[in-house]
């Protein structure tokens, strides 16, 4: 055996409850995790919760399997402070981490989930002060740090472009997810004109979504529609991603959350970054959706910069957004 430590990392802010497991120096030996799934409708916060306290050691189970460690050798625990889809999801992890880590006597550490989105994406991509940009179901935002926050340059005002393009979906009979058979179809549409929606840094999809059902009641093939939709939205966020690095000065961009996956998506990107002189990383599914992995990375981060709390200190933080956090762990220039 050797003298490695092991980070837990906890993941219970929505649909997946996750638990990760990385050493000190960044390498990723468990990613295991359950998801609730559903076929029509949205969450039900109370059942969720159910779900996830139902899958909990499970999931700790199969990660300390993956890993080929025992829980004992687990030396430090990090969980989801927030934000999350209800204060009782939240506890979930909260209270497991709580367990654990007085079970084990070992210190703790709350992350927030949405930087550990991006910390996680430098772990994997490689990347060091990047402009990120995050497009997922609900979120589509441009993050940049700046000085010791992560600031957010610009974001949607309305849906994120996950949600737009599953409503399309369903509305065009699909089914969900609607993404990935978007971009299918999208291969053999054509490109026809659609509402452009980019206001300073921020974005707008709703009167896209509206036009393109509109032109799909009045005939116009699906494919066409999926690949203007594609074109145009995609377009957007390349603008503003643009803008945040010539702002910033900043010469990397990070693709991360489930829309990440689309390959016209990163090419845009990638094309643009060429472009100005700088690089292109888009975060694979299984880092950029929602894992416990990146919880337990951005714990050590927290750790190693001096942070720790004792289990009765392990609290929620329903509501923290990602400007709120102040960044310990990387030295302000
Ligand atoms: P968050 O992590 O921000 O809470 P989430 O877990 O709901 O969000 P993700 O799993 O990150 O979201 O992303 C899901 C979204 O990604 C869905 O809206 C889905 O349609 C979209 N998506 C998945 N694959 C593709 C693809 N190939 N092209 C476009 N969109 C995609
Ligand atoms: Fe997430």
């Amino acid at each position: 055996m050797t003298d490695e430590k092991y980070c837990l990392g906890i993941e219970s802010t929505a649909h997946t409850f996750g638990c990760g497991i990385v050493t000190f120096d960044g390498k990723i030996l468990a990613n295991a995790k359950e998801s609730v799934t559903t076929t029509e409708g949205g969450l039900i916060p109370n059942e969720v919760a159910k779900h996830h306290r139902e899958v909990k050691d499970k999931v700790l189970q199969a990660a300390l399997q993956q890993a080929g460690i025992k829980l004992e050798d687990i030396s430090l625990i990090s969980y989801s402070r927030g934000p999350g889809l209800t204060p009782e999801i939240l506890g979930v992890g909260q209270q497991f981490a709580h367990e654990l880590a007085r079970k084990l006597n070992v210190p703790l550490v709350g992350a927030n989930h949405c930087v550990a989105h991006l910390t996680i994406g430098d772990l994997i991509a490689g990347t060091k002060d990047a402009v990120y940009l995050y497009v997922s179901g609900p979120n589509t935002q441009v993050i940049a740090r700046a000085g010791n926050r992560f600031r957010i340059f610009g974001e949607t005002l309305d849906t994120g472009l996950g949600n737009m393009l599953d409503k399309f979906a369903r509305d065009a009979g699909l089914g969900f997810p609607g993404g990935p058979k978007i971009e299918q179809l999208a291969l053999s549409g054509k490109y026809i004109e659609l509402p452009y929606a980019v206001k300073g840094m921020d974005v707008s999809f709703s009167g896209i979504l509206t036009k393109a059902k509109k032109l799909l009641k009045e005939g116009v093939p699906v494919q066409d529609l999926c690949h203007s939709l594609q074109e145009t939205c995609f377009a957007m966020l390349a603008e503003v991603a643009e803008r945040a690095m010539a702002h910033t000065g900043k010469k990397q961009l990070v693709l991360i959350g489930g829309v990440a996956a689309n390959k016209r998506l990163g090419a845009m990107l990638d094309a643009m970054c060429k472009a100005r002189g700088g690089s292109f990383h888009a975060v694979p599914l299984a880092y950029s959706g929602d894992q416990g992995v990146m919880i337990a990375w951005q714990g050590i981060l927290q750790y190693k910069a001096g942070e720790q709390r004792t289990p009765e200190q392990a609290d929620i933080a329903p509501y923290e957004r990602t400007d709120e956090v102040i960044v310990t762990w990387i030295k302000a220039e």
